[in-house]
């Protein structure tokens, strides 16, 4: 590529050919010389390329992105520029403890980090495991220089015994055949193990699938990317592409700042409500808004998500799976149906330059037991409701997942449709969840509502994916599906339980969930969006008063440094629990 008369000066120049300062422009470049990299190459005016790698052995929702960034790197080169790759903090979703919810906040300031202070001109995302995707948006938001994300892909579908087998969603169905005795230890195992039959993500419609096909929506990847399974050569062909596209964007100067603006985000909301699209969605999606400075709030996923249909048949809302997604036609099918249901703000712009409207309106489903016509969805009105309440200034519900059982025992009065009364069950973090659950003595039956606190940015830092609790065992062998759950912490977005979640504020913020006693009635009423405790005020005034009076709701200590610096400055769920001071850097 020849030195653009149009395009500004490189930011890489600043470091590898700077002849007003040849003392640091020596120092600077010397150390990238001496693996072969050559002076030709990193003073002609190239664009350095960086590819912030997500995947490794630590990772291996991700760790394909290994193999991907070779392709990466030779779209790169064949467009005139040069890769960079270098490694961000890793977060697995399942395998880190206590929870990979501290660990999006870490990886978001360390990529700030690196992309602020090399000479980095444009930068290749690899997105993937649940919180890989909004760490690298929300720090590519940040320094707002030209970034494209590429998906890493879902697994291939699991199967068992001829049956579909998705990634988490197993886990809640085998947690309950074993409770019931159905399976042993190593069945229950085998048959978890069963939804994962290849490098890539989780195949369900959980945060994973959901957070690529939103990075999708919002323009900030290729269309049609995010569901090309990863073992697929589409994925090859797109990790290609992508790297060309990356130094397309650095000529045009294409940033987050001109993708990422408020439209692009109601499209994505819109997008999320017609996937059935996990409930982590909302956390992120804040997030990644707060950091590139669009006001965006719990009222817009309501306003503009609430009503729209449910047209994606994946687990756990409906039946499919990601390979299966796929061959439907993946995101931009699911784009032009809302498009030509004028439910799109076509004009938004993407990252290969075009408009979403241009990308996406010769989009159509292939399959429609995968991917329905608008007009035939498989849950009308299916985003997310926003609940409010004594209990809480927020939470969130999703209403795609109320089963048929769920309806028919809780939302069955004939007077009273949409409502319900339950006896408070509660318990003050997953340990006690976990101690307590099954103990006769609590009395939980099939009017008890199951409500877990502590669990929130702050109480358990990070926040839990733990509100989705099963009844005790008892409860099942006799029958009762699920119980309904309410916390101030997350779900995981396999999961079908409609859970009232991501309380806030959290018990550990002051919120009213921590005044929440044994024995109370909840009432919930889905018409009103309200959930109140029917407690009276002066009761709960005497309850506060006792709380603060013992020092506030008590949290457990932190275990590394990074818990307590995160406690201090994180903020709650429904500001996308963003580090606070970092906000205004932007
Ligand atoms: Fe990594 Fe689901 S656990 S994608
Ligand atoms: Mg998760």
């Amino acid at each position: 590529m020849s030195a653009g008369e149009d395009r500004p000066r490189l930011r890489s120049r600043a470091w590898f050919d700077n002849p007003d300062n040849p003392d640091m422009t020596a120092l600077y470049i010397e150390r990238y010389l001496n693996y072969g990299l050559s002076l030709e190459e990193l003073q002609s005016d190239r664009p350095i390329i960086g590819i912030a790698q997500t995947g490794s052995d630590l990772t291996p929702c991700n760790r394909h992105h290994v193999v991907l960034a070779e392709r990466v790197k030779e779209g790169i080169r064949d467009a005139g520029g040069i890769p960079l790759e270098f490694p961000i903090h890793p977060i697995q979703e399942t395998g880190k403890r206590p929870t990979a919810g501290l660990d999006r906040n870490l990886a978001y300031l360390s990529l700030v980090e690196v992309l602020h202070g090399y000479p980095i001109d444009g930068v290749v995302l690899t997105i993937g495991c649940d919180k890989t995707t909004p760490a690298c948006l929300m720090a590519a938001a940040t320094v707002d220089i030209p970034a494209i994300a590429l998906s890493v892909g879902p697994m291939l579908n699991g199967w068992h015994k001829g049956e579909r087998v998705g990634s988490g969603t197993i886990i809640w169905k085998a947690r309950e055949m074993f409770a019931a005795g159905e399976i042993d230890y190593k069945g229950f195992i085998k048959l978890v193990a069963s939804s994962a039959p290849s490098t890539g993500f989780c195949n369900t419609m959980g945060t994973a699938t959901t957070m690529n096909s939103l990075t999708e929506a919002l323009g900030m990847a290729l269309p049609g990317s995010a569901a090309i399974p990863a073992p697929h050569r589409d994925r090859q062909q797109c990790a290609w592409e992508t790297g060309r596209r990356a130094v397309e964007m650095v000529a045009a100067d294409r940033k987050p700042s001109d993708i990422l603006t408020r439209e692009a985000f109601l499209n994505a909301i819109r997008v999320n409500s017609a996937l059935g699209g996990s409930t982590n969605a909302p956390i992120h999606l804040n997030a990644i808004a707060r950091h590139i400075g669009v006001e965006l709030s719990l009222d817009d996923w309501e306003r503009h998500g609430a009503e729209i249909p449910l047209l994606v048949n994946l687990q756990p809302a409906g039946e499919y799976l990601g390979e299966d997604f796929y061959r439907a036609g993946g995101v931009p099918a699911v784009i032009g149906e809302l498009l030509r249901a004028h439910l799109i703000f076509g004009d938004a712009l993407t990252a290969n330059g075009r408009t979403i409207a241009a990308n996406n309106r010769d989009a159509e489903p292939e399959d429609e037991r995968v991917i329905r016509r608008f007009g035939a969805p498989l849950k009308s009105a299916a985003g997310l409701t926003v609940l409010r309440g004594n209990l809480f200034d927020t939470a969130v519900m999703k209403t795609s997942v109320i089963s048929d059982w769920f309806r028919a025992h809780y939302l069955s009065d004939p007077d009273d449709p949409d409502a319900f009364e339950a006896r408070a069950v509660v318990f003050d973090g997953p340990e006690d969840y976990h101690a307590k659950v099954d103990d006769p003595a609590l009395g939980i039956d099939d009017r008890t509502i199951l409500v877990i606190r502590g669990t929130g940015p702050i109480g358990f830092p990070g926040g839990a994916e733990v509100v989705n609790m099963r009844p005790p065992a008892s409860l099942i062998r006799a029958g009762v599906e699920a119980l309904p759950c309410i916390g101030d912490g997350r779900q995981s977005g396999t999961s079908g339980s409609p859970s009232i979640l991501n309380a806030s504020p959290e018990a550990a913020a002051g919120g009213g969930i921590a005044l929440l006693q044994t024995g109370d009635i909840i009432r919930v009423d889905l018409k009103r969006r309200e959930v109140n405790m029917l407690v009276d005020d002066i009761e709960l005034t005497r309850r506060r008063t006792a709380l603060e009076a013992a020092g506030g709701y008590a949290i457990a200590n932190s275990q590394t440094p990074w818990q307590e610096i995160q406690r201090g400055i994180v903020g709650q769920f429904d500001g996308g629990a963003v580090l606070e001071p970092a906000v205004k850097y932007q």
